[in-house]
């Protein structure tokens, strides 16, 4: 099979589109029958989320509506630095809604425990998480989410909405990348 010039970057598949789009279709229905007689606010976290609640979404058939969040909460490099900033807040007002935060991804935790706390604050009846991939093993805080789509190795991965050097968001699956991308071996 021909790889294009973005694919010829990755190393191994981890979860293809199809796995990523059945365990949607799973989660989906959760939420459907959780949030059946509530009145339901998607926030995405941007950049990252924006894959998952352009899908997830799609395939909820109960009426919601959505905004988002965008936060930085990586100092440098690929490490969370514990250090969140808000670079654009929500348009909604929070109070007496049931809030749901769709995540890509939860690596060390501390944007979304970081995160939480704050749109506790702003009196929501309830405030859940949703995230596509979770590392258990690069946990440093536990943080409670109701909705996971995949526990993956501690491995640093791309696509689907994670970039490396704000690349490769566009890949429909989620993948490796091949160390010689880092300017590193090979
Ligand atoms: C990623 C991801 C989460 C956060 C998870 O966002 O979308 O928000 O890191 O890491 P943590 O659990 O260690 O805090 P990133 O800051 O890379 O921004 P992006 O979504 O714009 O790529």
């Amino acid at each position: 099979m021909a790889h294009s010039p973005l694919e010829n970057d990755i190393e191994h598949v981890l979860l293809t589109e199809e796995a990523l789009g059945q365990r949607l279709d799973e989660i989906a229905r959760q939420i459907e029958t959780d949030y059946a007689d509530k009145d339901l606010l998607i926030v995405g976290v941007l950049k990252g989320a924006l894959m998952v609640v352009a899908d997830l979404s799609r395939r909820l058939a109960i009426p919601l509506t959505m905004d988002w969040m965008a936060v930085s909460s990586y100092g440098s490099g690929t490490k969370s630095s514990g250090v969140v900033r808000i670079l654009k807040d929500l348009d909604a007002d929070l109070l007496d809604r049931h809030v749901l935060v769709v995540e890509d991804i939860i690596d060390s935790g501390l944007t979304l425990s970081w995160l939480v706390a704050n749109l506790r604050s702003r009196g929501p009846a309830s405030v859940e998480i949703a995230t596509m991939l979770r590392k258990p093993d690069a946990a440093k805080v536990d943080v409670d989410v109701r909705y996971v789509g995949f526990d993956i190795p501690n491995e640093f991965v791309v696509g689907y909405g994670l970039d490396y050097d704000e690349r490769y968001r566009n890949l429909p699956y989620v993948g490796t990348l091949k160390p010689s991308v880092y300017g590193g071996d090979q």
